[in-house]
């Protein structure tokens, strides 16, 4: 696979066209962004760490039947992925409140609500990805209704298949941000990444955060916690042969 152009420069990946024009190179970068460009660090290694906990993710999800851009790990750093049409909508889940939700609502961090809450989020830099509802969405023309109601269900299975994941791994899925693609024929597919940037872990005997909250709120450790989580799922894939 030849590396040519590049598609998009973002904040903690470059995805490069290949010869393959369905095909493309997703290279993690060990930068770190938070609220906004705001927060910027240079994290060592969490390229490599990011590019291995996806890759061991999303094949577990193409397993359980969930379609996804992941095709191989070419490098340290790289995937190849199939070559999707982002939809720039940021689909979040959430199992228990924190973050945002927690602080826009007033509601104490970590409680357990009766129901999954479904959140999405615009993805546009200079409005500062904004929380929209359906109904916005629709009306920026970024997806339909049925689109819509499709993505929901995919990220429900999604949220099913990660909690038991982790839960193997002894970590509470707090919560977790999921994009979606669209194929040459028109599927829309899981693709971007699942990793401790895009999700929030916390370890289920100590309540210790194993995520990007550790650089957001200066925690400190950053990389052991990352390590930690691909040390758990690289043993749950070895085991299973997921
Ligand atoms: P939030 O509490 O900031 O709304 O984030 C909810 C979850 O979504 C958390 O796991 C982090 C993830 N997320 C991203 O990966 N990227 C984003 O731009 C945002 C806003 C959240
Ligand atoms: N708000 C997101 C985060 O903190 C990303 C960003 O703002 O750059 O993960």
């Amino acid at each position: 696979m030849e590396q040519r152009g590049i598609l998009y420069d973002g904040k903690a990946k470059r995805i490069c066209l290949t010869d393959d024009e369905d095909k493309v190179i997703i290279r993690y970068k060990d930068d770190a962004t938070a609220f906004n460009n705001v927060k910027k660090a240079v994290l060592a290694n969490k390229g490599v760490l990011n590019n291995r906990i996806s890759a061991i993710i999303f094949r577990y999800l193409r397993n359980a039947g969930v379609e996804n851009h992941y095709i191989s790990t070419l490098d340290d750093r790289s995937q190849l992925c199939r070559r999707v049409d982002i939809i720039p909508l940021e689909v979040i889940v959430r199992n228990i409140i924190a973050g945002s939700m927690a602080r826009r609502l007033g509601i104490e961090e970590g409680t357990e609500p009766s129901n999954v809450i479904y959140d999405i989020c615009y993805k546009a830099d200079e409005l500062g990805d904004p929380l929209i509802n359906d109904h916005h969405a629709v009306a920026l023309g970024i997806v339909t209704y049925d689109e819509l109601h499709n993505i929901y269900g995919i990220t429900a299975k999604i949220n099913g298949l990660l909690k038991s994941l982790f839960a193997e791994a002894g970590i509470r899925l707090v919560d977790f941000k999921v994009e979606f693609g669209r194929t040459e024929d028109g599927r829309i597919i899981l693709a971007d990444e699942v990793s401790p940037d895009t999700c929030r872990l916390w370890d289920m005997k100590t309540n210790e955060k194993l995520d990007k909250d550790r650089f957001r709120r200066d925690l400190g450790h950053v990389i052991e916690a990352y390590e930690e989580v691909y040390r758990r799922l690289a043993n749950i894939e070895d085991a299973r042969g997921l």
